[in-house]
């Protein structure tokens, strides 16, 4: 379908399913596992933190590469957790959120014509922001149970045009983390085909049964071309704020800053200082996050098999990927998702918005269990009666 108005390059987009589907939750009554925030609020360090920067006259624009204080602690963060080291003027840049780090890398990097590849199932925001800058994204596609990275296919994916491979782990929708394995072999076809990797690591710190993140950047030869992106929102509970960030060496650095400047400028003044304090919080606050989280995880998951789907276990993130088809015989994601509110009050999001062809994930549906557990149970309730 053609919207009128809408540029050529972005014919398709249309309307985010998020959107979408938060609004029949809110219509229908429905418990939301649609889209992925948390419904409890992150640790008061960093809450109290905000309000002080708000009373103390925060209020202002920042500095357009970010408050120093933040990018301080994005770099003792970085130290820290990964030992990498970064230069805090030079090489960090703030923004408003992951998505604006991503869609600014994207528009600085990418020329018309330039081809970007990335592993999909994939966040819908890559393909929006390959658009805009005029590219196109060529997909590697995984598939369940395991959501493989396929690397020979990864390898048949580039081609003259590539510029750069776009790479989410810990995976969105998936909840796949990749594996040393893979990255190495992804970074030896980056490192072989002189290519940029923008890293995708919203959920670094949400990783289950002792698995731990590692960043891209940490191989070798990959930290002169890896932009790195995170964001305050999935780690200290506080999507709304949309304090993100981007590291890299500073050639890469300096060309996202050149498109970042023109789309926010700057934005969430007093948020920063206040996720510098959740950078530097102790070691066990990120032990209980991902502890909290893989229990909802559990939780949810055997509810979900216990009504009939077939369950992808996540290894990561806020999502659970399920198969319809035990419980909806043509397979429909998109409609199951549609009648789900009626049929038992729960709202979900069909995986084939996460597809450049839905096709190939027309059977499947994501669930977020980032909510609190009496919420999760209720939902398990809700949906135990649906293979009746
Ligand atoms: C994989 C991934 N990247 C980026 C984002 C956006 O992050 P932010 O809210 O910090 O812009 C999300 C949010 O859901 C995400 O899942």
């Amino acid at each position: 379908m053609t919207t009128p108005y809408l540029s050529a390059k972005l014919q398709g987009l249309g309307t985010t399913i998020f959107g979408e589907m938060s609004a029949l939750a809110t219509a229908t009554n429905s418990v939301n596992l649609g889209q992925g925030f948390p419904d409890t609020d992150g640790p008061s360090e960093v809450l109290d933190a905000a309000i002080e920067a708000i009373r103390s006259g925060q209020n202002q624009y920042p500095p357009l590469l970010g408050v120093a204080a933040l990018r301080e602690a994005i770099v003792e963060h970085q130290r820290r957790f990964y030992g990498i080291g970064f230069d805090a003027d030079t090489e960090v840049l703030v923004t408003c959120g992951a998505s604006e780090a991503l869609a600014s890398a994207l528009i600085a990097l990418l020329d018309v014509g330039d081809e970007v590849v990335c592993f999909e199932p994939s966040y819908d925001m890559y393909q929006a922001c390959a658009a805009m800058a005029g590219a196109t994204i060529r997909p590697v596609t995984m598939h369940p149970p395991l959501y493989a990275a396929d690397i020979d296919q990864l390898r048949a994916a580039i081609s003259p045009r590539t510029k750069l491979i776009l790479l989410n782990s810990p995976h969105n929708p998936t909840g796949k983390v990749f594996d040393r394995r893979e990255l190495q072999a992804i970074a030896d076809v980056a490192i072989e085909h002189n290519l940029i990797v923008v890293t995708d690591e919203v959920y670094e710190h949400l990783l289950f049964d002792g698995l731990q993140h590692i960043p891209l950047a940490t191989f070798p030869g990959m930290r002169e071309r890896t932009l790195t992106i995170s964001s305050g929102g999935k780690t200290f509970n506080t999507t709304g704020w949309k304090v993100g960030w981007i590291v890299g060496p500073a050639g890469l650095v300096a060309a996202v800053r050149t498109a970042k400047q023109y789309l926010t400028y700057v934005s969430s003044g007093p948020f920063q200082p206040a996720i510098a304090v959740g950078l530097r919080l102790p070691d066990q606050f990120f032990v209980d996050i991902a502890a909290d989280l893989q229990a909802k995880r559990d939780r949810l998951c055997a509810g979900l098999v216990a009504a009939g789907f077939d369950v992808f276990h996540p290894q990561a993130t806020y999502f659970v990927t399920v198969d319809v088809r035990p419980l909806r015989a043509d397979g429909d994601g998109y409609a199951f998702c549609r009648e789900l509110p009626a049929l038992c009050g729960v709202v979900a999001i069909p995986n084939e918005v996460f597809y450049t062809d839905p096709r190939r994930g027309r059977h499947l549906v994501r669930f977020a269990f980032s909510k609190r557990f009496e919420i999760l149970d209720e939902a398990v309730s809700r949906l135990k009666g649906l293979a009746a």
